[in-house]
């Protein structure tokens, strides 16, 4: 059956507005709710035990492998390498010995991604594809597959598949992490428990609108806006700024904050508004004297947080869109809403297209 609109103006909205039910369908999918653990179906020789692994993707399945290769660091301990398909298949990557190969892709049929599926292959590495199109190239061609139950996606800009990646991603960095010994069963429940938590804390967060609403039509006089995030929402902060570019045509550039200094805070003035991803976590106050910085040379900042996180910035941020407390562990799955809000609504004040944008292809299937 035609997948409709429904009430929503475009399919983007819609998709966004689903994401409480997407990602508590993959989340459902991969954790066992009675004893709060991870469960990963059979992968067909992929060995989660492994010393390393690869996670190459596109666009915005890219910035979801960049989240992963985070989490596995950070809680299985895993040496992660990501990179974007098309470099990848490229440079003549090295390899580990044992490692495996993960390929992050909704449509299942990326041209680049799928060369560098069937590159690792010849190299006999064993790949596991996190897709979200049953029977795609991609998903065919890999050993093992972790699909993603956004369901299909219209929108150009990809959102609910954005999140469930990221939902599969997580219960497979515990997954490696268990496979690894890095994680006692108390952790694994803990993590598995603030996964279970997520989709209620993305309805929440997707009341914002109405706040952010404002600040859109304040964005979409801008020409050029900085996201600046850190840790593994610099990857998020990678993600608003593709979708702003995507769906409003508005410069945009995504920047690990501590890296400001280096460069980019040459472009702050007053026409500039930077963008902060930054929840009251333990890298907090390290973004928080980006953010003076950023304030000392009159830049204005629309700071996403928290709570703790709003009164710690209330009197240099311009705008404070107020997202809920959450585990750091989740939290890019809570914060991906507010950017999308802000990418849709800025793209609605300019009037373009939000759901074909101008040059941009739902899945690119040649190089
Ligand atoms: C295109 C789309 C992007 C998407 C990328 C990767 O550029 O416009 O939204 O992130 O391809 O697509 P895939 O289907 O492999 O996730």
């Amino acid at each position: 059956a035609a997948v409709e609109k429904g009430n929503f103006r475009h399919f983007m909205q819609k998709e966004i507005y689903e994401q409480s039910e997407t990602t508590a369908r993959t989340i459902t999918r991969y954790v066992n709710a009675n004893d709060e653990s991870v469960q990963m179906p059979d992968l067909d020789g992929v060995d989660l035990g492994a010393d390393s692994a690869i996670v190459i993707g596109c666009g915005t399945a890219h910035y979801a492998g960049r989240v992963a290769e985070y989490w596995m660091e950070q809680y299985a301990g895993i040496a992660v390498e990501t990179d974007i398909a098309s470099e990848f298949r490229y440079r003549k990557p090295a390899f580990a010995k044992k490692s495996f190969a993960v390929f992050v892709s909704q449509s299942g049929e990326t041209a680049d991604t799928l060369a560098a599926l069937r590159y690792c292959k010849e190299q006999g590495l064993k790949t596991l594809a996190v897709v979200n199109v049953p029977e795609s190239t991609i998903w065919r061609e890999a050993d093992a597959r972790l699909p993603t139950l956004a369901g299909p996606e219209i929108g150009v800009a990809s959102t609910k598949a954005f999140t469930a990646q990221l939902s599969a991603l997580a219960a497979l960095a515990i997954a490696v992490g268990r496979a690894r010994g890095t994680l006692s069963s108390q952790e694994e429940a803990r993590l598995v428990h603030a996964l279970m938590e997520t989709p209620r804390l993305i309805a929440d967060a997707l009341k914002v609108e109405p706040e952010i609403e404002v600040i859109a039509q304040e964005l979409a006089q801008a020409r050029d806006v900085l996201y600046l995030g850190r840790g593994v929402h610099y990857p998020i902060a990678l993600e608003g700024a593709l979708k702003l570019k995507e769906i409003s045509y508005i410069h945009a550039e995504g920047y690990a904050a501590g890296e400001l200094k280096h460069g980019p805070i040459a472009l702050i003035d007053e026409h500039t508004p930077v963008v902060v991803v930054a929840p009251h976590d333990a890298l907090f106050e390290k973004t928080l004297s980006n953010m003076q910085e950023v304030n000392a040379r009159g830049g204005k900042l629309i700071v996403i947080t928290d709570a703790a996180g709003a009164v710690a910035c209330a009197e240099i941020a311009q705008h404070i869109i107020m997202v809920p407390a959450c585990d750091p562990f989740v939290a890019p799955l809570v914060y991906s809403i507010p950017i999308q809000l802000l990418a849709y609504l800025t793209a609605v004040q300019k009037g373009t297209d939000v759901d074909q944008p101008r040059n941009l292809a739902k899945s690119v299937t040649v190089e």
